[in-house]
């Protein structure tokens, strides 16, 4: 185990953040995890994946442990599926590309999300109409007070429109160490998200397939959300809101063309993009730091900009929301 100090981490985070970790170390399985957790037994700590999730906005005066737990494997199948462990260190699109290879279907929708399979579970990724508590079946995490592996089953993890018990009750007390999915044998199309049936279309794909569905998402997502490798990013800055039936209808009596999706238990979602758009935020930069030319709900770094740049730009975005929509937005990056 190699215990570095005073280290940046901007290779370490997709937003590209020059901020410094006061110790660094990676580990590859429980008996290193556990070893580094015992040298540095009483400084905070922080677990890290791809960094695609992230925002520092200061340096961390800890210890930040970097999961490199890997392995994909089979674990049994039944009739209609097959369940897949995957190691939390492995990376997420990498994962959804090996699964489709062997025709496991359910994560084709999510290809291309930046970031590692131990994160996948923390915010319930999602796009597309999928999410992962749709394929999700247990995960194992080692708790780091009572220094033991505990199995979270699908219930324990309290999934939510990116929420999950580990941002909640349990912030900060579980390090996962890898993820059991339930993949179908026989596909079940989703092709519920409007534009991936139109992307299809353009493709000229006549035989849909989970590798079609794989790349017509890319295709989308290329075409719309900036590469981390050219311009720093976390994806959605903010979550898109929920408000109720009523305040959706006073609002599109105000404004006519809101963008908004009905809940199945009557609430609306509101498309965080428009809104921020409306408020002439759209491509907008002050110094490095800026709202995404395609992309209203992506914050940017061009650059240079500190934590707090893109961090005060967010604040301003959100109070511009509230005062002329009187909704409030809610951040969806993890804020360090
Ligand atoms: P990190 O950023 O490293 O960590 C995120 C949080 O999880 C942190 O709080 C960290 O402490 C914690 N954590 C990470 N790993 C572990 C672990 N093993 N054990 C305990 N805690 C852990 N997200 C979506 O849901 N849908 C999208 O469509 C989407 N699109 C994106 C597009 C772009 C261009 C970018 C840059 C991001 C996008 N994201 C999206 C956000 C991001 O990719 C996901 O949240 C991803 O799951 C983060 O993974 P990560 O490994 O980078 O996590
Ligand atoms: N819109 C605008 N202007 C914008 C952006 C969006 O008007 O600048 C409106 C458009 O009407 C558009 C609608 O918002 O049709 C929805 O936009 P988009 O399809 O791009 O999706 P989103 O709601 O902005 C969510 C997720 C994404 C996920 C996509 C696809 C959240 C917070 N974000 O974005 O997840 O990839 O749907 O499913 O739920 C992420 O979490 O980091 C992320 C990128």
């Amino acid at each position: 185990m190699l215990l570095q100090e005073n280290i940046s981490l901007r290779p370490y985070n997709t937003f590209g953040i020059d901020a410094k970790a006061r110790y660094f170390a990676t580990f590859a399985d429980t008996d290193e995890l556990e070893e580094t957790l015992n040298l540095k037994a009483q400084i905070p700590k922080l677990i890290l994946g791809g960094g695609s999730n992230i925002l520092f906005t200061k340096n961390f005066d800890g210890l930040i442990l970097k999961n490199e737990i890997k392995g994909i494997t089979e674990l049994h199948e039944d009739s209609e599926y097959v369940y897949v462990k995957a190691g939390a260190g492995e990376n997420w699109h990498q994962f959804v590309l090996h699964c489709i290879e062997r025709n496991w279907a359910g994560v084709e929708n999510l290809s291309l999300i930046p970031g590692n399979v131990g994160a996948s579970p923390m915010q319930n990724i999602g796009a597309y109409g999928v999410e992962i508590e749709d394929v999700f079946w247990d995960l194992e995490a080692w708790h780091i007070k009572d220094q033991k592996k505990v199995t979270f089953t699908k219930s324990d993890c309290e999934f939510g429109y990116r929420e999950s018990v580990f941002k909640g009750k349990v912030k900060d007390q579980f390090v996962i160490l890898n993820v059991t999915y339930q993949l179908r044998k026989t596909p079940r199309f989703n092709t519920s998200y409007g534009a991936i049936e139109q992307e299809l279309e353009r493709m000229g794909v006549k035989t849909i397939s989970i590798r079609a569905i794989s790349d017509a998402v890319i295709n989308i997502r290329s075409s719309k959300l900036p590469n981390p490798k050219e311009i720093g990013n976390a994806g959605s800055f903010f979550k898109n809101p929920t408000i109720s039936a009523a305040l959706f209808e006073n609002l599109k009596g105000a404004f006519e063309n809101i963008v908004g999706y009905h809940n199945a238990d009557g609430t609306v979602k509101l498309a965080a993009g428009w809104l921020i758009e409306q408020c002439g935020w759209k491509g907008y930069r002050k110094g490095d730091a800026g709202c995404h030319t395609k992309q209203a709900l992506v914050l940017v770094n061009y650059g240079h900009a500190d934590g707090n740049e893109i961090y005060n730009l967010s604040e301003e975005i959100l109070q511009s929301v509230k005062e002329k929509f009187g909704v409030i937005l809610e951040r969806e990056v993890n804020i360090i």
